[in-house]
């Protein structure tokens, strides 16, 4: 891309996953999009085409109204080679159909299920524990000696700690699921997949079922008070959930509840050391944290889009989109719109108010917010009054993808009290 990038360029950073690792020039095309084509159509080889919607107001809007906007058939991005193979699989009801699949009135009932699980109460209880994991990282950063890659081994672990742990796996078992969730959600990137074909994607999906289907008869056979018990003992509509509806059920979890925090946390740190100002004034005012981390969640938005369909014909600021044809929701553009963020790029730690959309909004907004929030504020309330000095120690790199990433590669060095 140039500075003379063109509109119909820009909309091509959407199905682009190495457009994703220069920060700098994907958000030149959003704001380009925002600009001139706020409702824009892409069509690009290997992709079945949709409409790009890079405005705030019009991604809250769409996400609203769920009557009209539909999660099914198509909730993300994939090339028309994977949208294919999940059609067939759905059709022969052999593919994995988790809550963003999902919609009214199967979604709330499903959703319901785990729901519990995350509520404020839940994470009250929680947090003793996810403050303490937090301590023992930062200490684990105090034995790298001074310089680590902030992103490899610390911020990649901590999330998947906590909510493997909250689904009730054993700790033997964490690093094999962290491979498996990288593999199904880094598809795109050289350093993460498997290799790059829908057979090898199916191949991933694959040995997750396997290992969910052991865990769903283990706890069936002997539940033990975690989340995978009361997944695998729920009954919906007065019927368990079948061995591939719970195994779904843990891969949205464990699947959305670690790359997303953890490239936030990483996101997170680097702007902070890119903004030396932002730092000295969260460590002045500790107070600050909880609307940092908001911010932190805005800046980085490492969930890059889902997507609708429309159930009727329909328009989107003006423009006439059909019954059947499917709209992109941009989260980092919408998170950079000049419409509702004074100075968008500007990281701002006590930004407020920050109505940033990363989590989504409606009927499927985030089930996990509130313990990605509780996660990332434990991680900086512990590591930023220890920090006397931190500094970039080379240079970061981003995920290629095109749906959850952020940084892959963050090395620092820094002094830790
Ligand atoms: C859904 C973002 C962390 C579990 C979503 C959605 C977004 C999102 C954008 C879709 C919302 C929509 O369609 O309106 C994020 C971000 C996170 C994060 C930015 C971290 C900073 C987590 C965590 C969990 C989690 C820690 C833990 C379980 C889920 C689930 C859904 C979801 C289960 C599906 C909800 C539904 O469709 O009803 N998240 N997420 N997420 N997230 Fe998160």
């Amino acid at each position: 891309m140039t500075a003379t990038l063109s509109v119909e360029e820009a909309g091509h950073v959407f199905a682009t996953p190495a457009a994703y690792t220069d920060e700098t020039r994907l958000h030149e095309a959003l704001a380009l999009l925002r600009r001139e084509s706020p409702v824009h159509r892409v069509e690009v080889p290997g992709y079945n085409p949709f409409w790009a919607v890079t405005r705030h107001a019009d991604v809250l809007e769409i996400e609203r109204n769920n009557a009209l906007w539909l999660s099914a058939p198509r909730p993300v991005l994939r090339s028309a080679e994977i949208d294919a193979r999940l059609a067939e699989q759905r059709a022969r009801g052999t593919g994995l159909k988790t809550l963003v699949h999902m919609d009214d009135p199967e979604h709330r009932v499903v959703r319901a299920v785990a729901a519990d699980w995350f509520r404020p109460r839940a994470m009250r209880a929680l947090e003793v524990r996810v403050r303490d994991l937090a301590r023992r990282y930062v200490d684990g950063m105090a034995a790298h000696g001074g310089a680590c890659d902030f992103a490899r081994q610390v911020a990649v672990h901590y999330p998947l700690y906590v909510i493997l742990s909250l689904l009730g796996l054993p700790e033997s078992d964490f690093p094999r699921m962290l491979r498996l969730t990288q593999e199904l959600f880094g598809q795109d990137d050289d350093d993460k997949r498997r290799g790059g074909t829908a057979a090898d994607h199916t191949a991933v999906l694959a040995d997750l079922l396997a290992y969910f289907r052991e865990l769903t008869a283990a706890r069936r056979a002997r539940p033990t008070g975690d989340l995978a018990s009361e997944i695998a003992n729920a009954r919906v509509d007065g019927r368990p959930l079948s061995d591939l509806d719970a195994a779904s059920y843990y891969v949205i979890i464990a699947t959305a509840g670690h790359d997303t925090t953890s490239s936030t946390i990483a996101g997170g740190l680097e702007a902070l050391i890119r903004h030396p100002g932002e730092l000295r004034r969260l460590r002045r005012d500790p107070g600050l944290l909880p609307l940092a981390a908001e911010e932190m969640i805005r800046w980085v938005s490492p969930v890059k889009e889902f997507m609708r369909t429309a159930a009727a014909d329909t328009h989107v600021r003006g423009t006439p989109v059909g019954e059947g044809e499917s709209v992109l929701l941009s989260y980092p553009s919408a998170n950079r719109d000049e419409e509702v963020f004074a100075e968008p790029f500007r990281f701002d730690a006590g930004r407020d108010p920050n109505r940033h959309m990363a989590f989504g909004s409606g009927v499927h907004f985030c089930l996990g917010a509130a313990l990605a929030r509780m996660e990332i504020r434990a991680l900086f309330a512990e590591l930023v009054p220890r920090l006397e000095n931190v500094e970039l120690d080379g240079d970061p790199a981003w995920v290629a993808t095109t749906f959850v990433g952020g940084l892959k590669q963050l090395p620092i060095r820094y002094t830790l009290r």
